[in-house]
Order: structure tokens, then C-alpha cells, then sequence
């Protein structure tokens, strides 16, 4: 499938009830071909009205994330969520509405072929690297699930609530550079 078939097929999607009430479906953001992929949850009111991925506060915040280590969405990561509709109120995303909405990503990232994946919050990493997965113990940790490296971070609105994990966020990010310079150096444009 090209990404032309697959955010068509998406924009059309009505496997869970989350369509009902959207007003975009919030596919992704970012170049199609980069070795680091971001993932959060699902999206949230401005997401939702604006149609990508990370647009609000968190947003901005995760912007300001990236550009410390030389991302940038526009140039060198790709941003999706776990789930594409924006769930009432900011509720956390059901099971069900997770289980309908994962084939999406799993397709994008067939498509992506990302190196290092970057779970943003603890319901990303407990869907993409293991159910039990606590984020307070295992964030910065790196994981290697079918040869792609996968870690997680604090969720950008986890460190607007509570600015005191801003440090531990920091040692993070400068250890996923550092992972990426080894690993897909390309990403800041040296092969
Ligand atoms: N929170 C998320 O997890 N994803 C978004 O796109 C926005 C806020």
C-alpha cells in the first residue's frame, strides 16, 4: 500500500466510535522516510480541529523537546499517535478503540521502517514495547523489540503537570541523540 492508499483508507475509517465525533482524523506529521519515529496517545481538542498530530501545549513543548537534540517535525521525525480520533473530554483511549485503531500505525511504520521508535507516555509504551510497562521506572530505557530499538519518554502534558521531571526528560533526550548518532547518524544529515 502507498501512504496515498493508506491516509485514504484512514480518512474513511469507522472501526470504532471515535469517528462519530471527530472533527479530523489526526493521521501523522513528519518525512515519510525518517529513521526516528515519535508516537503519543491519541489526540487531544486542538489536534482534533487542526488535523496533526501535537499542535497544542504539549505540542509546543514537545517542539521545544526536539529542537534540543536537532529534530525538528518538519525535517528529520515522523509523529503519530497510538490511536487517530480524538477521544470525548481527553479521556484516555479504551482497549477497544486501541485494538480497532493500531493497524493504522503498524501500517505506517511498514511504510516508515523507523530505526528507533520514541513512545511518548506510558499508554504508547504499553502498547508498543510491553503491557506492564511503568513509566516512572523504565522512561530513557531502550528496548529492542524485532531489531527496531524502542524507548519512551515522560509525555510532554505529563511535564507541563509536574515540571520536576523536566531534569530526568533532559538525560533522556540527550541519550536518544546520542543512540541515534549511532545508530542512523543520517538523521542529522552525516552518513
Ligand atoms: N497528546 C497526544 O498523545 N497526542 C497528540 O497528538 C496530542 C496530545
Amino acid at each position: 500500500m502507498t501512504w496515498e492508499e493508506l491516509e485514504k483508507a484512514a480518512e474513511q475509517c469507522a472501526k470504532c466510535a471515535l469517528c462519530q465525533t471527530r472533527t479530523n482524523l489526526v493521521f501523522g506529521v513528519g518525512v515519510r522516510d525518517a529513521r526516528v519515529m515519535f508516537v503519543g496517545e491519541g489526540p487531544g481538542e486542538n489536534e482534533d480541529l487542526q488535523g496533526e498530530p501535537f499542535v497544542g501545549r504539549g505540542g509546543q513543548l514537545l517542539d521545544v523537546m526536539l529542537t534540543l537534540i536537532d529534530l525538528d517535525r518538519r525535517k528529520n521525525v515522523y509523529i503519530a499517535n497510538i490511536v487517530k480520533c480524538r477521544p470525548p473530554k481527553n479521556r484516555d483511549p479504551l482497549g477497544t478503540e486501541q485494538e480497532a485503531c493500531i493497524g493504522w500505525l503498524r501500517a505506517q511504520m511498514e511504510l516508515i521502517k523507523p530505526r528507533i521508535v520514541v513512545c511518548l507516555g506510558r499508554i504508547a509504551a504499553q502498547v508498543l514495547i510491553k503491557p506492564d510497562f511503568k513509566i516512572t521506572q523504565e522512561h530513557g530505557k531502550f528496548f529492542d523489540v524485532g531489531g527496531v530499538q524502542y524507548t519512551a519518554l515522560y509525555h510532554p502534558a505529563a511535564l507541563l503537570r509536574d515540571p520536576r521531571k523536566k531534569p530526568d526528560t533532559f538525560v533522556d533526550l540527550k541519550a536518544l541523540q546520542a543512540r541515534i548518532l549511532e545508530l542512523c547518524p543520517e538523521t542529522y544529515g552525516r552518513s
